[in-house]
């Protein structure tokens, strides 16, 4: 046979393939990426965020935190939306410029910030310190540089990825309802919206959860992403372990779920919770109660005997590990089964993808009120009641407790308190000024007085990028708001409105006008005045007509970039040192010879300061299989459920610490023998970290006869692996 004959061959036998692939091939509407990539920041030292509580530092991971990046793009022109959740409290202005400026440098002419969508989970057990405005890196200790890199080159990563792998798809959008993960928890505020508008909803808070499931042109699974209201305060404040909370679990279940046998940070399904109208909602459905009698709290002033300190909600489960797992589980359950019938039951989309952005000025936003009334908004300003906090984590905002001389941040910076002028105070009105944060700009802003709107559109999906916490109702107005826009004007049958929680921005909390006159904890942290919401309402409704119109949007003021400016009183690692007669790495407390399915496996580390390395996209510990090779494969990461990696500093003074690694076993983990190991960098006097790593002993797991595992009754989770 001739070489020709055998070329001949070869390309029928390419053609026949190429054919029956085409066969099974689907009409896509779009092109999708997906990417993900860890965005975990300084596991130890370093203040959570979220709580303000001034004692909650990072002292280990539970979950990673990740960036979640989906890229669409429309097939006939040539523009491209990216919408990215990531497991962080929120979306600082800094994060948002910092990734727009290194995308539009990595892309150009093709991303910017106008259409970049950062939203985030809102978990409050994620290390802080990365925003530009004093305020919100008061109990972090000021600017904490390590926090803004992780997130900012792990999102940047996430979108490389994305753009990477983009290839035709098409996207399903589906809703149902999820009943018993969220309660309100100022629901008297609530009560002050007009009957006649609460009477259109059957719940005080939202329990619609909208899905988008993305298949390729073979119908296999790409990526999905979901939006439900809940706050991530599931875990409380008193945890120091960096996690995703009750979001980061979901995603953690469903992507397990849909790439068998692949560890967290090397998963090609991504699957986002993200978050949406929380303001307003607790996952604590047990409701508040007081920590010392045990009973419910007064529920106008969410206090204890006049006090704030003893009324905290929990629940569902016995501890805030278990109300994790119940609520992430929920709304891993729900997602999963709106995903399988999205395609079948859902709206198939379809139509352009387009976007608007605008920078507004909201210390000084003039608009009609629809009656016709001429209103303003104000410089920002939060209320009493902030300090006070919420049933999710009371306040203890160092100033009011009375410790305001431990916190050298917050000394030096308290200084310049200003007080209010009577323009400001009018204009704030009902709302008692404690901290008149729009007013001063000394060291510098205190809070954001420019605001990132925006809007994405795939076809019928309009993503509303909200720039805080809106409150149930508020959220509602919004989505009323837009769908009308673009179902009555925009002709868009069937438009879905979403609405993307704490997106791009991060301008606290938007009440509504009559929640506002309660000033509960969310209209304290309504900062610029009673009109906020109206003043948004306007400005995203006028940024949707201008959508339908075809019509471009002004740019509006840039926003300040004051990286430079930055102060920070974090102490970064000095040294770190090995007790008498220890290396780094080697353990402290070894593994027993043997444990059951079930057991806790646990051991301890002789350790070092965790921000010496990240270890960004890698892993302080691994539980490891041993292979009838002989070889070692690795099970579980530092950002699996069932390991924990638990740090300590046992003395500050010789700089020696210790991490106790632990492994919850269960009757799905095969038996045989297993190993743990910790691997981390440590830091002498005056040098760059060097890394260590260190092997606990062999040990072998064995079977149950009677198989109990802790979270069985819980979740019906099985990985496939
Ligand atoms: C941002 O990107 C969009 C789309 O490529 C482009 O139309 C717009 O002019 C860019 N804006 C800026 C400020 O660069
Ligand atoms: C946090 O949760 C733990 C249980 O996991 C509980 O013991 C503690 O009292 C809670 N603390 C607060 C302030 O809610
Ligand atoms: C729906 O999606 C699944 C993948 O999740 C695919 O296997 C199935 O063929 C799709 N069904 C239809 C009707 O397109
Ligand atoms: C879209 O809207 C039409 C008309 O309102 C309705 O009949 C149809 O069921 C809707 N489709 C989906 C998938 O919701
Ligand atoms: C409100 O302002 C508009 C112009 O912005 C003006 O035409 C109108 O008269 C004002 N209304 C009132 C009641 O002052
Ligand atoms: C906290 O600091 C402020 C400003 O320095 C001071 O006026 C106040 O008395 C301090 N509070 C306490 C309880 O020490
Ligand atoms: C992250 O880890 C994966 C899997 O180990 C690897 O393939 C990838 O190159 C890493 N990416 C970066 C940016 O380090």
């Amino acid at each position: 046979m001739g070489q020709k004959l055998l070329r001949f061959v070869k390309v029928i036998f390419f053609i026949s393939v190429f054919s029956v692939y085409n066969v099974f091939a689907v009409d896509t509407n779009y092109y999708v990426g997906t990417g993900m990539f860890d965005v975990t920041g300084p596991a130890t030292e370093i203040n959570m965020m979220g709580y303000a509580k001034g004692s909650q530092k990072s002292n280990g991971i539970h979950l990673r935190q990740y960036s979640r990046a989906y890229v669409i793009k429309d097939k006939e022109k040539d523009t491209s939306v990216v919408f990215v959740s990531i497991d962080a409290c929120m979306v600082s202005t800094a994060v948002k410029m910092q990734v727009a400026k290194r995308l539009a440098a990595l892309f150009p002419g093709l991303y910017n910030e106008t259409n970049v969508c950062i939203s985030s989970i809102h978990t409050h057990s994620g290390p802080g310190g990365f925003h530009q405005y004093i305020l919100l890196d008061v109990t972090s200790l000021g600017f904490v540089k390590q926090s803004l890199d992780a997130l900012v080159d792990g999102i940047v990563e996430s979108v490389k990825i994305a753009e990477g792998n983009l290839r035709p798809a098409n996207l399903h959008v589906t809703s149902g309802e999820l009943l018993g993960a969220n309660i309100n928890r100022s629901p008297t505020s609530y009560l002050n919206n007009p009957e006649k508008e609460r009477a259109k909803y059957k719940y005080d808070v939202d329990t619609t959860m909208t899905l988008v499931k993305i298949t390729d042109e073979r119908n296999f699974d790409v990526g999905m992403i979901s939006w439900f209201p809940v706050h991530c305060t599931s875990m409380n404040n008193t945890n120091g372990l960096i996690s995703g909370d009750n979001k980061g679990l979901a995603s953690h279940f469903f992507e397990r779920d849909m790439n068998p046998g692949q560890l967290p940070h090397q998963v090609s399904f991504v699957a986002a919770f993200a978050q949406a109208n929380l303001g307003d909602v607790s996952p604590n459905t047990k409701g508040p109660h007081c920590m010392d009698t045990g009973l419910p709290c007064d529920t106008a002033t969410s206090t204890c005997n006049g006090r704030t300190e003893q009324c905290v909600a929990s629940g569902p489960g016995r501890d805030m590990f278990e109300s994790t797992l119940i609520i992430g589980a929920k709304q891993y359950e729900k997602a999963k089964e709106l995903y399988k019938q999205a395609n079948i039951t859902g709206l198939r989309l379809s139509g352009p993808v387009d976007f608007r952005h605008q920078y507004v000025d909201m210390s000084n936003y003039k608009f009609q009120l629809p009656t016709g009334k001429n209103v303003t908004t104000c410089p920002a300003a939060m209320g009493y009641s902030f300090a006070a906090g919420t049933t999710d984590g009371p306040g203890d905002f160092d100033f009011t407790q009375g410790t305001n001389s431990t916190n050298k941040f917050w000394s030096v910076i308290s200084g310049f308190i200003s007080k209010p002028s009577q323009k400001q105070v009018d204009c704030q009105k009902p709302k008692p000024i404690l901290l008149n944060t729009g007013e001063i700009d000394v060291p510098y802003a205190w809070q954001p007085a420019v605001v990132a709107t925006q809007i994405l559109r795939v076809g019928q999906l309009i993503i509303t990028a909200l720039p805080g916490e809106f409150t149930t109702m508020s959220g509602r107005r919004m989505r009323e708001s837009l769908t009308q826009v673009f179902s009555e004007e925009g002709k868009v049958t069937n438009a879905t409105v979403v609405l993307a929680g704490l997106s791009n921005t991060y301008a606290d909390y938007i009440a509504t006008f009559e929640e506002y006159q309660k000033q509960r904890y969310e209209a304290a942290s309504t900062i610029y005045g009673p009109h906020t919401l109206s003043a948004y309402l306007h400005l995203f409704k006028k940024m949707a007509t201008a959508m339908v119109e075809g019509k471009s949007m002004d740019v509006g003021p840039s926003p300040p970039d004051l990286l430079s400016k930055q102060l920070s009183f974090v102490l970064p690692v000095v040294f770190d040192s090995a007790p008498l007669g220890y290396d780094f790495g080697q353990p402290l407390e070894d593994a027993q010879a043997s444990y059951k399915q079930g057991d806790l496996v646990s051991v301890r580390f002789v350790s070092a300061d965790a921000r010496n390395n990240l270890m960004t996209n890698l892993t302080f510990l691994t539980v490891d299989k041993l292979s009838s090779d002989g070889s070692w494969t690795t099970v579980y990461t530092d950002s699996h459920w069932e390991t924990k990696f638990q740090w300590s500093r046992t003395s500050t003074l010789l700089g020696t610490s210790s991490a106790l690694v632990s492994w919850q076993t269960s009757s799905r983990d095969p038996t045989g023998v297993y190993r743990i190991t910790h691997t981390g960098y440590h830091k002498a006097l005056l040098e760059e970290p060097k890394q260590f790593s260190g092997t606990s002993r062999k040990f072998t797991l064995t079977s149950l006869e009677w198989s109990y595992t802790p979270n069985d009754e819980i979740i019906s989770f099985q990985p496939r692996d």
